[in-house]
């Protein structure tokens, strides 16, 4: 499916890297960049950042996201941070990126409620999705994708799903320097915008912005990007530089200025 370009976002994914110093410089670094108004930017700090980080943002049109938020808005859940309390300030929040799904153990329900929880405040929710490397070898890629998705989204109404960003991150691609190629992308991105179809509305799924994750560099990214059903990137490791950064940023602008010139 492919259709009138949505405008893409690149975020940058910055997981536990960075000192809250290093992090207000790479910010600036970041506002600093030439951003071209057609590609929306994020950028996802660590909790810790969020604060000093919303201040060097105000008003550049780059916007702040944290990397994963609680299913409860208060409470005794020592360590954990309420969406209530990014919610305001923070534009977004990723929840069920698979580093929390398998290094900390995140299921399917535990996705389904955070991003319950986050809906219910004014956040936009990127939701990542993806398969294993056994789960791609065994042909269940899809299966698995529709699981996570299913979990996640059931019951949503349309006015929600224009809140939530999916993105693909295939587990054997993510911060392994093998990326999966724009084919093994575009066929997942474009099963998840039919999937989405079927489970909310093809007007919704047809607005929804799916962005690729895992290994995206600037010598991949123009191919990635090209493809009709991939919406952006969520960038972890070139998003610490800010020159592959902003070539992975300049990429996306001609990936959407070609869809509407050609
Ligand atoms: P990577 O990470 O770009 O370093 O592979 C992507 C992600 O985990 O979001």
């Amino acid at each position: 499916m492919s259709g009138s370009r949505r405008r893409p976002l690149v975020a940058g994914n910055w997981k536990m890297n960075t000192t809250v110093p290093e992090g207000i410089e790479l910010a600036r670094a970041i506002v600093a960049l030439d951003r071209p108004d057609e590609v929306g930017v994020a950028v996802l700090p660590p909790f810790t950042h969020l604060w000093p980080i919303c201040a060097e943002l105000r008003g550049t049109g780059v916007e702040l996201g944290a990397q994963n938020c609680f299913w409860e808005d208060a409470g005794a859940y020592t360590g954990e941070v309420s969406p209530a309390a990014l919610a305001g300030w923070c534009d977004l929040v990723l929840i069920g990126h698979s580093e929390r799904r398998h290094l900390m153990g995140e299921t399917d329900e535990q996705v389904a409620r955070k991003l319950r929880r986050a809906l219910t405040h004014p956040l936009q929710i990127i939701l990542a999705v993806g398969e294993t490397l056994e789960q791609r070898d065994a042909g269940t890629t899809l299966t698995v994708i529709h699981r996570q998705l299913d979990a996640a989204l059931d019951g949503l109404d349309p006015a929600s799903l224009e809140r939530v960003v999916i993105a693909y991150e295939p587990v054997w691609a993510i911060g392994t320097g093998r990326t999966a190629t724009r084919e093994q992308a575009q066929e997942v991105c474009a099963a998840i915008r039919t999937h989405v179809a079927g489970m909310v509305s093809a007007q919704a799924a047809e607005r929804l912005l799916i962005l690729y994750g895992g290994s995206c560099t600037p010598d991949n990214a123009a191919g990635l990007l090209a493809e009709p059903d991939i919406d952006g990137g969520l960038i972890g490791g070139a998003s610490l530089k800010p020159a592959a950064f902003g070539a992975i940023i300049a990429a996306a602008a001609r990936a959407v200025n070609a869809t509407v010139d050609g």
